[in-house]
């Protein structure tokens, strides 16, 4: 007999001022989920409740329209699929992403995002692999996880192509990626991505620092690596700053680098890549 799992106390959710009955079901449906305190929040203000919580650094906002992360110090996290905006921008006016060819993804494949964060890149994978592929995500810290997996449902743009695109990316596991790689079989997926966070912090990369603030930290296992080549078919990318030595202290060669950009993706081998 398995142990309940004991509830987290660094986390608590709660909803907008004065909730709709249906808000305040909602917000328990997502604390059940995150194995977190349920917190009413009638019209108490938030410091008010992070008080009555003492142990909990975050919360998770169920607001009507949206998700809101906050922290205890009041940084905020919600999702916005900018970057997608702007990359997949670029591929509609015919330019090229070096994610999409380093993946050399073609219409109709199977990707898993085992780092998904705010999903930009399962969006543009999403957007090249069409409605017959399939692109899956991962997320480390669960209510960063439900956050986005809500965005992505939710959300919508002025870009058909951009909400088809987001509609299309399916969060599967909210947990370290090595429990999800360990639980897929050989071969399911042609192409696994990782995009760990960058020691160095890039300078025009703004738009990533409530999502640095919010993600997991922890560097790339070899182990992961090793389990992902299984679980592709065809390839493995991870990518790095450019002139990091990430990729090389990983044991991988083979890379496609920006031009002018500052990003580099890495690829290794899939279990039936033939290389
Ligand atoms: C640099 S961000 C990824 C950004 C993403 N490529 C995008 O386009 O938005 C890294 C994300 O991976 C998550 N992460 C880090 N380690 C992980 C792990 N072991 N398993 C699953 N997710 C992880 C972090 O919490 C963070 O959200």
């Amino acid at each position: 007999m398995s142990l309940p799992s004991l509830r987290r106390t660094d986390l608590f959710v709660t909803t907008a001022l004065e909730p709709s009955p249906e808000l305040e079901a909602r917000a328990q449906v997502f604390a059940e989920e995150l194995n977190a305190a349920y917190a009413p929040r009638g019209d108490e203000g938030m410091p008010r409740l992070f008080g009555d919580n003492p142990d909990a650094e975050r919360a998770l906002i169920v607001q009507t329209h949206r998700l809101l992360l906050l922290t205890r110090a009041g940084e905020e996290l919600f999702y916005h699929p900018n970057m997608a905006f702007l990359r997949l921008g670029n591929l509609l006016r015919g330019g090229r992403d070096l994610l999409i060819e380093a993946a050399d993804l073609r219409p109709g494949d199977r990707v898993l995002d085992a780092t998904l964060g705010y999903a930009a890149e399962a969006i543009l994978c999403a957007h090249a692999v069409g409605e017959a592929g399939q692109v899956d995500g991962v997320e480390a810290v669960p209510e960063l996880g439900v956050v986005v997996r809500e965005g992505l449902q939710t959300v919508v743009t002025e870009h058909r192509a951009l909400n088809a695109a987001m509609r299309r990316v399916r969060v599967v596991y909210l947990g370290h990626h090595i429990e999800y790689l360990r639980s897929c079989r050989t071969g399911s997926y042609d192409v696994v991505c990782f995009d760990p966070f960058f020691e160095e912090i890039l300078r025009d990369s703004e738009t990533f620092a409530p999502l640095r603030r919010f993600g997991n930290h922890g560097a790339l296992l070899p182990e992961a690596l090793t389990e992902a080549q299984r679980v592709a078919r065809r390839r493995v990318l991870v990518k790095s700053v450019r002139w990091a030595s990430t990729l090389s202290d990983l044991g991988i060669t083979r890379r496609y680098d920006s031009r002018s950009g500052k990003v580099a993706y890495g690829v290794l081998p899939g279990s039936e890549s033939g290389e």
